[in-house]
């Protein structure tokens, strides 16, 4: 076999309590990803999906205690020095925030500022060079006239816009694992499709490992090989995507697959009940 891009193993992450104790926010959490290969980490709100992304790009917050074992390409990078941890960070690994305006600096040019982000990295690369990347970048996540909007600030850009020039970002260094958190959470509908196809799309191209955090099942149906359900801090189903669609096997699993809107369902069902008691509204509508 060969080895995983990503392997976490019996990952636990604990904060300090006010009483002495501690308060264990990820348990004995485990699962591995093949060298690009792309994993959904699935649940609801304070499940510790966060904080295990976190944990392997090395920025848990504060007090946090980690045990267990991540490993990056067989080497274990859990509790690596900062300054080596800061070298991985943002080049094998990259990763994409929910909200782009709190990751983008409003004072300066995106262009410049993927620039920066390349340049910390390849520090013997030029000016000239960091532009061009920057600028293929923006052409890579389909910015349109890349090279003039590279001189455009965060602010003149739409919130999709603003992801994709995240994306550009993480992209820069050409990095073996792109984590995303929530990468379309903030975004409508429609700008949330495109910005999945594009990542669907950079995947293809350049074989990216993709592990993709999500509280909407909905999202990881067409984007990944395996998901990880998590309730509680804990895994509570690990299967290949269409498995757990086809045959959940835990009931939390069922309750998220319900939450899942499909419009067949609904149109077919408005229907239904449109037809036996035109003026009656549906049970729970308000
Ligand atoms: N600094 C901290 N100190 C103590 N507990 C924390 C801290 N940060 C987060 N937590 C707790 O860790 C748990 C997991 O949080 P996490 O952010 O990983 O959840 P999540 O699954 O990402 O949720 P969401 O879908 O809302 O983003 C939560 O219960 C949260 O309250
Ligand atoms: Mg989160």
């Amino acid at each position: 076999m060969t080895t995983p891009l990503l392997e976490v193993q019996d990952l636990t992450i604990a904060f300090p309590t006010p009483g002495g104790g501690s308060a264990e926010v990820v348990s004995e959490l485990g699962f591995a990803l093949p060298p690009g290969g792309s994993l959904g980490i699935v649940g609801e709100s304070g499940s510790g999906k966060s904080m295990t992304s976190l944990a392997v790009m090395g920025l848990l917050p504060k007090g946090a205690r980690l045990a267990g074992r991540i490993r990056l390409a067989g080497e274990d990078i859990a509790g690596l020095p900062d300054r080596r941890m800061r070298a991985i960070r943002g080049d094998r690994i990259a990763m994409v925030f929910q909200d782009p305006l709190s990751s983008l600096n409003p004072y300066y040019a995106v262009g410049f500022q993927i620039e920066e982000a390349y340049r910390a990295h390849r520090p013997r690369a030029t000016r000239r060079e960091a532009r061009r990347v920057a600028v293929e970048a923006m052409e890579r996540v389909h910015i349109p006239d890349a090279a003039r909007r590279a001189g455009h600030y965060p602010h003149q850009f739409s919130g999709g816009m603003r992801q994709r020039v995240m994306i550009a970002i993480a992209l820069s260094t050409e990095p073996d694992l792109l984590i995303a958190d929530e990468p379309t959470t903030a975004l409508d509908v429609t700008v949330q499709a495109q910005i999945l196809a594009l990542l669907r799309e950079i995947r293809r191209d350049t074989g990216t490992g993709l592990v993709l955090i999500t509280h909407d099942l909905a999202v990881v149906s067409e984007m990944v090989d395996d998901v990880v359900v998590m309730r509680a801090g804990r895994c509570v189903e690990h299967a290949p995507v269409a498995r757990l669609f086809s045959d959940p096997q835990h009931a939390y699993t069922r309750a998220l697959l319900d939450a899942v809107p499909r419009l067949d369902d609904e149109v077919g069902e408005l229907r239904t009940v449109r037809a036996a008691a035109p003026d009656t509204p549906r049970e729970g509508e308000r």
